[in-house]
């Protein structure tokens, strides 16, 4: 028999929490493979939920936990769990599982979450999302869209390649393995954007994740707990777990793009004020020194390029010879687009100067980036071919 626990967030669920035990048990007593011990992590709920709780502990046949504390949302709340779970109790558990206390989440499920665990995963997403899965008819409509589109956008935004379709799903079991290995106090998040920072933070230890087919419920009594601020960290915190996604590349690639704009006009104003050369000849300095500086950027902050064998210096700078003159095509070119954009917007289409040069910037940036990518830091498919000397840093670790 294996001893397993299960973990449940509360917030005002006193009218849920009854049918919530009695059906964890109906599972379980039908079952001589498992154990099962409750742990709820409530956050001093103002209707009674631990009175309820603590009203049942006598009736459960196994251990029922109950820490309590102040309301700091749901990520709080079970990363709380989790460590009290890892470090305060006196068992070893085979398996934890992560639930909600509302009966959206069907205990009859937990079996088939075990089950991936039995047969090597070391975490089971309960995933709404896949072949399989069932979301009952009732379920609000917005409610699904936002969700979906909560799933999309945090898959976009960490950008990994991985196939999970329901990245914030609340229901979930893991092995003790990977309780073990997961950086809990890494996992900054204080809402319920805690579910998509857990598996990233499992990805990134390389624990297997797979998804399980759950049928999913409207929440039984009550209202939800997600609020404005839950959505607003949601993306930020998304958008910041990955510091090597395609988006942020983008924006670093800009940052860059920017600043070489500054370099431009410096080493003008320099050439032509200071050193006092010809203001043709100045220009084609300070077009050439902000090149250069911006292949020097891109390589180092922008893609992140470390060199795994520094032995070989000719090597490396032949390389960087190379792929800087390939650059410097690539940003004639932009300043080309740049100018001929420009030229179209403020002749043909009577658009205002600035806007036609914003335009023109835009479209160059776009260029330079997506050619660059391809052809100078050779990024197919936002992947890194592994054939290449330089690797990317996040690849190392
Ligand atoms: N202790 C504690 N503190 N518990 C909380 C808090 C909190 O601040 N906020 C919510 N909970 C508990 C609730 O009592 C419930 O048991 C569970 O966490 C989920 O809260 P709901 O309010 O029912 O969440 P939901 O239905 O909007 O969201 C569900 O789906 C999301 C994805 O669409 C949850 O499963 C989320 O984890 C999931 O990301
Ligand atoms: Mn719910």
């Amino acid at each position: 028999m294996k001893n397993i626990l299960i973990i449940v967030p509360t917030y005002n669920e006193a009218d849920n929490i009854q049918v919530l035990i009695a059906s964890i048990n109906g599972v379980f007593s039908k079952t001589t493979s498992y154990k099962a011990d409750i742990l709820f992590v409530d956050d001093n709920s103002p209707d009674g939920t631990v009175t309820v709780i603590e009203s049942m502990i006598e009736s459960y046949p196994n251990d029922i936990y109950i820490i309590s504390g102040q309301k700091k949302g749901l990520g709080r709340a079970y990363r709380k769990g989790l460590s009290f779970a890892k470090n305060d109790l006196p068992k070893d558990y085979y398996a934890y599982v992560m639930m909600d206390a509302d009966l959206s989440h069907d205990p009859k499920d937990i079996s088939s979450l075990l089950k991936k665990l039995e047969n090597g995963a070391d975490c089971a997403v309960g995933s709404r999302y896949m072949r399989g899965s069932k979301t009952v008819d009732n379920y609000p409509k917005f409610r699904r869209y936002l969700s979906k589109a909560a799933n999309r956008l945090a898959s976009s935004l960490i950008d990994l390649d991985v196939d999970i379709k329901d990245l914030t799903s609340g229901f979930k079991a893991l092995n003790s393995k990977s309780l073990a290995k997961m950086s809990l106090e890494d996992i900054n998040a204080s809402g319920y954007v805690f579910q998509v920072s857990m598996l990233f933070e499992m990805f990134q230890k390389k624990l297997v994740v797979q998804e399980v087919p759950i049928t999913f419920a409207i929440r039984a009594h009550g209202k939800s707990k997600l609020r404005l601020f839950d959505i607003a960290e949601f993306v930020k915190q998304s958008y910041l777990l990955n510091p090597n996604s395609k988006h942020r590349r983008l924006l670093r690639f800009c940052t860059v793009g920017a600043i070489g704009a500054v370099v431009n006009l410096g080493v003008l104003v320099f050439l032509k004020q200071v050193i006092r050369i010809d203001v043709m000849p100045a220009y084609l300095i300070a077009l050439e020194v902000s090149i250069i500086s911006n292949f020097i950027l891109n390589n180092w902050f922008t893609f992140k390029i470390t060199y795994d064998d520094v032995s070989d210096r000719l090597k490396i700078i032949r390389t960087l010879l190379g792929k800087l003159l390939v650059f410097n095509f690539i940003a004639l070119g932009g300043a080309t687009i740049a100018w001929a954009v420009f030229n179209l917007f403020l002749n043909q289409f009577k658009i205002n100067y600035l806007i036609s040069d914003i335009a023109g910037i835009i479209f160059a940036t776009g260029w330079n980036y997506g050619l660059s990518k391809r052809l100078v830091w050779r990024i197919v498919d936002n992947k890194i071919p592994e054939e290449l000397e330089l690797i990317y840093e996040s690849q190392k670790s």
